[in-house]
């Protein structure tokens, strides 16, 4: 992996420093890339939240959040190098006079030119104050370093909100300065996706409607809301889970090749897929509740915010044209698990008659991206000393047994050091947020219509409900997982 070029300091400014990601997430990621020597020799990382903290209460609690993530790796020594470059810098999100204290502060800590990252780790409904007062003081000025603005999801409610907020970033800065974060494109297991498909010459021929049935898309979660009612009562899985994660793993299974691996051919390829989206209709979604869930703290008692969805969807393109790609996702739901399944369609003619091979299942070729990362490849073969009875059998690859030297980095280690090497691959544009924010729409409208889809409930612990299987049964399918043991 490429390390971070430019010789000069690099700052990185994270905005709603006390919360949650921060500690979790951003700075654990940025321990480890400093581990790996992939940090520039100079950098600072400046905290920025309300909180009346000193320096020592933010390395404090940042400590702890990484003795956590490195699980028994955590060096005392090493932490030392990296608090050195810790700071914290108290301010309010909406209050120029706080700004003014914050670029002081930047200016004595870097004390010379540096390139800066501003990353928005805050409430969604502050990222255009934090960016109006940067801008207001000249910070997203480009001279002698860098600046670029990370934005965490989600961006936007809707449609509205998301051009809305689009269009007010873009009188502050430039588009080439911002960097849409959706998590789930830092994973490794979803870059390989392109990887998988384009630097192998087997696959392509057949990855189309002449030879794919349908295609299905599993971003199933164990855990429930949590403490999250406050946030998820507002949003639901919709928004939490399609309008961005869901959208990009279609997208990049759905692309045609890109002529490079630049991140605006990429991302002109993955819009072109969600421009080709066909409308929904009523009889294309199915949401519900997991049982409990209204009892939940922050969750209205009425409240039919879906925590469950699966979508039927077309891409109205040449490749695609007729193929179904059924999208679900969910909440408290029997396992964890993050799966892409391309099911192919069945052999023209059934020579095998004898009772256990006469409904064979399809191919499938499933890439697993978490938490087992991998990719299998499912396909019929004959039973031993039978006279042709069937079975499914399995190639399995597994990152784990593959790659026992290079494990699987924490998707932000990725993202962050690409915002600093200026790769906006994965990362998401302005128009692929409103793209997919049109679709999320137009199903929410559905929702919203008298004589839209009911929320049904499901049981916790189930693959969610009833109605989620029927419907696939309907269409003469079934849905299919590859990557969990088969007791799963
Ligand atoms: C986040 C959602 O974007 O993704 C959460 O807000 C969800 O609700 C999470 O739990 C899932 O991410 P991962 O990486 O655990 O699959």
């Amino acid at each position: 992996m490429a390390t971070q070029g430019s010789d000069l300091q690099t700052t990185i400014v994270i905005f709603g420093a006390t919360g949650d990601l921060t500690h979790r997430k951003l700075v654990p990621a940025l321990y480890n890339l400093m581990r790996k020597g992939r940090l520039p020799s100079q950098f600072n990382i400046v905290g920025y939240a309300r909180r009346p903290w000193s320096d020592d209460d933010f390395r404090e609690k940042l400590r702890a959040g990484v003795e956590e993530a490195l699980d028994g790796e955590y060096d005392q020594a090493e932490w030392d190098r990296f608090a050195e470059r810790l700071t914290y810098s108290r301010g309010d999100l909406d209050t120029p006079t706080d700004f003014e204290a914050l670029q002081k502060h930047l200016d004595q800590v870097e004390g010379g030119d540096a390139n800066r990252i501003y990353y928005l780790s805050t409430a969604p409904n502050f990222y255009e104050p934090v960016a109006k007062h940067l801008a207001a003081l000249g910070m997203f000025k480009e001279q002698e370093g860098y600046r670029r603005l990370v934005v965490e999801k989600p961006f936007g409610y809707d449609l509205g909100t998301a051009r809305a907020l689009n269009a007010a970033l873009h009188t502050l800065l430039d588009e080439h300065q911002i960097y849409r974060i959706d998590h789930y494109l830092g994973k490794e297991t979803v870059q390989n996706i392109l990887f998988f498909r384009f630097a192998n010459a087997i696959f392509e021929p057949i990855w189309n409607r002449n030879y794919v049935d349908n295609v299905q898309i599993t971003v199933a979660e164990e855990v429930d809301i949590e403490h999250r009612g406050g946030y998820y009562d507002g949003a639901g899985v919709l928004r939490d889970m399609f309008q961005n994660h869901l959208m990009q793993l279609l997208s990049l299974v759905a692309m045609e090749p890109p002529a490079s691996i630049s991140a605006d051919a990429l991302r002109d390829e993955k819009g072109k897929v969600l421009m080709a989206l066909r409308s929904v209709t009523n009889n294309d979604i199915v949401v519900a509740q997991y049982d409990g869930y209204r009892g939940s703290e922050g969750v209205a008692p009425d409240s039919q915010t879906p925590t469950y969805a699966m979508l039927k969807l077309f891409v109205d393109n040449w490749r695609w044209q007729g193929v179904p790609f059924y999208l679900r996702s969910g909440k408290a739901l029997r396992h964890k698990v993050t799966e892409i399944v391309i099911e192919f369609r069945r052999p023209p003619h059934r020579m095998f008659k004898r009772p256990r091979s006469a409904s064979f299942n399809p191919n499938a070729l499933s890439l697993c991206i978490q938490p087992d990362e991998g990719i299998h490849l499912s396909f019929e073969a004959k039973v031993p000393d039978t006279g042709g009875d069937l079975q499914p059998a399995d190639l399995e690859f597994h990152y784990r047994d593959q790659f026992r030297e290079s494990p699987i980095p924490e998707a932000y280690e990725r993202l962050l050091l690409d915002a600093m090497l200026g790769d906006a691959s994965l990362f998401t544009r302005s128009d692929e947020i409103e793209l997919s924010w049109t679709l999320i729409d137009s199903v929410m409208n559905h929702l919203n219509n008298a004589g839209g889809p009911e929320v049904l409930n499901y049981p916790r612990q189930t693959w969610g409900p009833a109605e989620a299987d029927a419907r696939m049964s309907r269409d003469g399918r079934s849905w299919r997982l590859g990557c969990l043991h088969p007791d799963g």
